[in-house]
């Protein structure tokens, strides 16, 4: 018997039907058992989101200050065969209670020597906190062997008008009825069993040596040029705001309000003009530097931190 412990932290519920549909062909497998384990902060983050609170979360969410969250209900103590972890990218980093879970004591039990699956699912910005996920768990002597990412297949304007449309007004269906309906569609779930089924074919062989190449050959992880670039910037950016943030006051004080609110007009507004520019940019990246644009996309697509 295999015992696998599926950790997840879901708000409205995209993330939870992604690994759901991932794990089925181990809901199916009687030589599998799996325990899944939902993240329940003590104090929950409300969705949607106000203003205020979506942009306020954001220097702790990038410095990685961890919430409190309800007892879990695995045993720390049980060895499993396999961890997956599913998460989604808050301010291309580890969304925070995910992020607390991964500096519990009860992570540092589990994680150790134990092999991880990691499962996204997002706008389309995932690369640098998975870098941050790969750090972490390499600082828990995990073993990180798969990573599957599910994001919106919308232009990156067109998914920046729907994901505050989804995150700040609750918006679930079309937009102004213009707009497509935000996030991972259902037609993009169909083909997560084929990746459940390459994750068991390697947890009953014990090996674990191929696996990222067999999903990534069956499309579980798409790095896209533009948004690499566009995620570059912020990754140097974020960092620098957050500080400029946090400096005024800690989370929800009103005297960091102002710079909070500066932050929610001028990220939305930079989005909106780089992102042109970028992806013109990563139109001609490849005729003026192919060899460097496709090894930072191997790089993305694989599990090794450099
Ligand atoms: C505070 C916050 C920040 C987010 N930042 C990102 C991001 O950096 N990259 C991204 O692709 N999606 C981002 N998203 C979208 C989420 O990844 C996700 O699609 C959305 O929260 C719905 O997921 P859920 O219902 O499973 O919680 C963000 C969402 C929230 C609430």
């Amino acid at each position: 018997m295999k015992n696998v412990l599926v950790i997840y932290f879901t708000q409205t519920g995209q993330l939870s039907s992604a690994v759901k549909a991932t794990m089925l062909p181990f809901e199916n497998d009687p030589e599998v058992t799996i325990h899944y384990e939902q993240l329940k902060p003590l104090k929950t983050f409300p969705y949607p989101w106000s203003y205020m609170e979506f942009f306020d979360v954001f220097p702790e969410t990038v410095h990685g200050v961890a919430c409190e969250l309800a007892p879990f209900s695995f045993d720390p103590d049980k060895k499993y065969d396999l961890v997956v972890i599913a998460y989604q990218p808050w301010f291309l980093s580890v969304c925070v209670p995910v992020n607390s879970f991964l500096q519990s004591p009860e992570a540092q039990k589990v994680l150790a020597g134990t092999p991880v699956v990691t499962v996204i699912a997002c706008r389309n910005m995932w690369l640098s906190a998975q870098e941050k996920m790969k750090k972490r768990l390499l600082e828990l002597k995990a073993n990180l062997v798969g990573n599957i990412t599910f994001v919106d297949k919308s232009a990156n304007l067109v998914s920046l008008v729907t994901v505050l449309a989804f995150v700040l007004g609750g918006q679930q269906g079309r937009f102004l009825g213009i707009f497509p309906k935000y996030g991972v569609k259902e037609d993009d779930l169909r083909i997560a069993p084929s990746f459940g089924l390459k994750i068991i074919s390697s947890l009953k062989s014990n090996n674990y040596t191929n696996l990222q190449k067999e999903l990534v050959d069956v499309g579980a992880v798409s790095v896209k040029a533009n948004l690499m670039l566009l995620e570059g910037r912020g990754k140097v950016l974020f960092p620098l705001y957050a500080n400029y943030i946090s400096k005024k006051g800690t989370a929800g004080s009103q005297d960091r309000r102002t710079r909070v609110r500066i932050f929610g007009i001028v990220l939305p507004t930079g989005i909106l003009i780089l992102s042109p520019i970028i992806t013109l940019i990563s139109r001609l990246a490849p005729l003026i530097a192919s060899g460097k644009m496709k090894k930072e996309i191997a790089y993305f697509s694989q599990n090794s931190l450099r």
